[in-house]
């Protein structure tokens, strides 16, 4: 099947691409508003950016009446009104309902910490807190948000941010650096209501002699 995306609705071309685009990493997001109360969401269009600077990023669309996310709400920079800090948690097996549960539409100011039980651990540099119970923590400074489709429902946004400190749990990391991905249990997210675990996986070399047999 042959597919123009200006054919389909917006519906037809967000399903297209959550179940196309497969597994997703989920950035599970803490922020804070003005006035303190901590906020946590889930976002899948999310990615690293970059390692020099350390940057990564991640997408929260619009709502369907046209206004911020809280999350992005929270994070954009404080030149436009938010507190221009975010962290980015992992999202783990050991918490996956919660990930799914904190995507509850709640009013702002109303915290997801709260609805779902996990717990704040304070950030060491910016004052969103991470989630104690995540073995990976990213803190963030926002760097920029790119606007696609201002006030538009659904419409897109980027939200850029520079890594500033990283929580890693003593026991998942070794000598050089690497996360132990059997003990993290990354989860990620396929379409729909799917969701993957990362325990199946396996190794091969890079180039040309990925091609050879073992
Ligand atoms: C696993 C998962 C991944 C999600 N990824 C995204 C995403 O990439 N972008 C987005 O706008 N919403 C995404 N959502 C929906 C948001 O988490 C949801 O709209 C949430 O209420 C936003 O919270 P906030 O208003 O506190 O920022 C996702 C939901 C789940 C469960």
């Amino acid at each position: 099947m042959e597919l123009d995306p200006n054919t389909l609705d917006a519906s037809q071309r967000y399903r297209l691409m959550i179940s196309g685009i497969v597994p997703r990493p989920i950035a599970f997001v803490s922020t804070i508003n003005q006035e303190g109360v901590a906020n946590l969401a889930p976002f899948s269009f999310f990615t690293g950016i970059g390692a020099s600077p350390m940057r990564l990023l991640f997408c929260p669309a619009n709502q369907s009446d046209g206004t911020e996310k809280d999350t992005l709400r929270n994070a954009k920079p404080v030149s436009e009104g938010g507190t221009g800090q975010f962290v980015v948690n992992v999202a783990t097996e050991a918490y996956a309902r919660e990930v799914a549960a904190a995507a509850e539409p709640l009013a702002y100011g109303e915290s997801e910490f709260n609805l779902t039980g996990l717990s704040m651990a304070a950030s060491q540099v910016v004052k969103p807190p991470r989630l104690a119970e995540s073995p990976v923590a990213f803190e963030c400074e926002t760097s920029q948000v790119i606007r696609l489709g201002s006030n538009e429902p659904g419409g897109s946004n980027i939200v850029m941010g520079r890594v500033v400190h990283i929580f890693v749990r003593d026991d998942l990391i070794d000598g050089k650096y690497h996360v132990d991905p059997a003990g993290l249990a990354a989860i990620g997210r396929m379409g729909g209501r799917g969701y993957c675990r990362t325990s199946d996986r396996f190794e091969m070399p890079r180039g040309r002699s990925a091609l050879a047999p073992e």
